[in-house]
């Protein structure tokens, strides 16, 4: 049998490689992994157990209908940064404000943590793939106090760690600190996340495109020439395979391992887009670009737009980087 890597291992070996690091970014990666494979456990007994499937009942501050296992995740992982000792506050999607933690010990934290506990609500109740994304900055406020909206609300640039979990066909977690791409996937029998996709990159061409077509007739005419474009045949006498499972995170894992693109444009109807710029999009731009791939709002870098409001929205294109200047080439010819 191989050699198994832990997460933990890998961690320490990591922590090792950078001098001066002093392990609280390490501590605060084993306590995502902990909640995550809580959170798996409840995935995995869903429709078993009362408290997992269906709606909660209330609505968040996204306009959406929250659901119980929402809920479930975002106090689960709340509940683990909270007594992490290094994290000072956290904003998430199911929450209006952010947190700001009161204990003497969480004020002594250096980091933030932005998250969305789970992803691809909708897919819930129909047993598809769903997912956790975070995203971890080192507050900008004085050490020792409450942590700021200030401290929420940093440029994507800024991230010191990202990553998301994928509570898939096998539960995965991948991350990155700015120095590659590395996966892990859970094994239950153990209880462990173990390196199983070192230093992932994207491959720079794909051949599946990802988006919601019902809004095809909503999106600028760039998005619909793209589409149209990806539904000719191509120099491989096929046109790419469109593929979207409606879990931002399952659908960035697929183009992450095959290449690929994924499209959630502006529209008509919602103007400043769907995805949530802290939550969704700058984790997942971090990682495509630290796997060799691309992230825009359809102009502009995603790492580099200024958030201004904890929810602020955008549009998101992300993927392989040549169907990304495909994208981008269309988006500019039509404008
Ligand atoms: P969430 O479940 O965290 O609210 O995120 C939903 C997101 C994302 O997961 C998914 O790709 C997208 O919304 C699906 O939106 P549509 O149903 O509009 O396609
Ligand atoms: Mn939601
Ligand atoms: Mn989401
Ligand atoms: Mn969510």
């Amino acid at each position: 049998m191989s050699h198994i890597i832990t997460l933990s291992d890998f961690i320490m070996e990591r922590q090792a490689e950078f001098p001066g690091s002093s392990g609280e970014l390490s501590r605060i990666l084993n306590d995502i992994s902990i909640a995550s494979k809580i959170v798996a456990r409840d995935v995995r007994r869903a429709g078993l157990v009362d408290h997992i499937l269906g709606s909660h009942g209330d609505m968040n501050v996204q306009g959406e209908e929250q659901q119980k296992l929402d809920v479930v995740a975002d106090n689960q992982f709340i509940r683990v940064f909270e007594s992490s000792g290094e994290i000072c506050g956290i904003a998430s999607e199911e929450n209006d404000d952010f947190l700001a933690f009161t204990s003497e010990r969480a004020q002594s934290g250096k980091y933030i943590v932005l998250f969305d506990p789970l992803d691809g609500s909708s897919n819930i109740d129909c047993n598809v793939s769903i997912g956790t994304i975070f995203s971890i900055y080192k507050r900008v406020s004085q050490k020792g106090s409450p942590a700021t909206l200030e401290d929420m609300l940093q440029k994507g640039t800024r991230q010191v760690a990202a990553g998301y979990v994928l509570y898939g066909s096998s539960t995965m977690l991948v991350y990155t600190t700015g120095h590659g791409v590395n996966g892990f996937t859970l094994d239950p029998s153990i209880g462990e996340f173990c390196l199983s996709h070192p230093n992932m990159r994207m491959p720079e061409m794909g051949r599946i495109y990802a988006m919601n077509e019902g809004n095809i007739h909503e999106c600028e005419q760039g998005v619909k020439d793209y589409i149209s474009f990806c539904q000719e045949v191509q120099a491989d006498g096929r046109p790419y395979s469109g593929r979207y499972i409606g879990s931002l995170v399952a659908d960035f894992h697929r183009n992450l391992i095959k290449g690929g693109i994924y499209i959630y444009p502006v529209t008509n109807q919602s103007p400043k887009g769907k995805l949530r710029l802290l939550y969704e999009c700058n984790p997942l731009a971090f990682i495509a670009e630290q796997a060799g791939g691309m992230a825009t709002n359809g102009t502009e870098r995603i790492l580099d737009l200024e958030p201004h409001q904890l929810h602020q929205r955008c549009g998101f294109f992300t993927g392989s980087k040549n169907m990304m200047e495909k994208a981008m080439n269309c988006l500019e010819t039509a404008r």
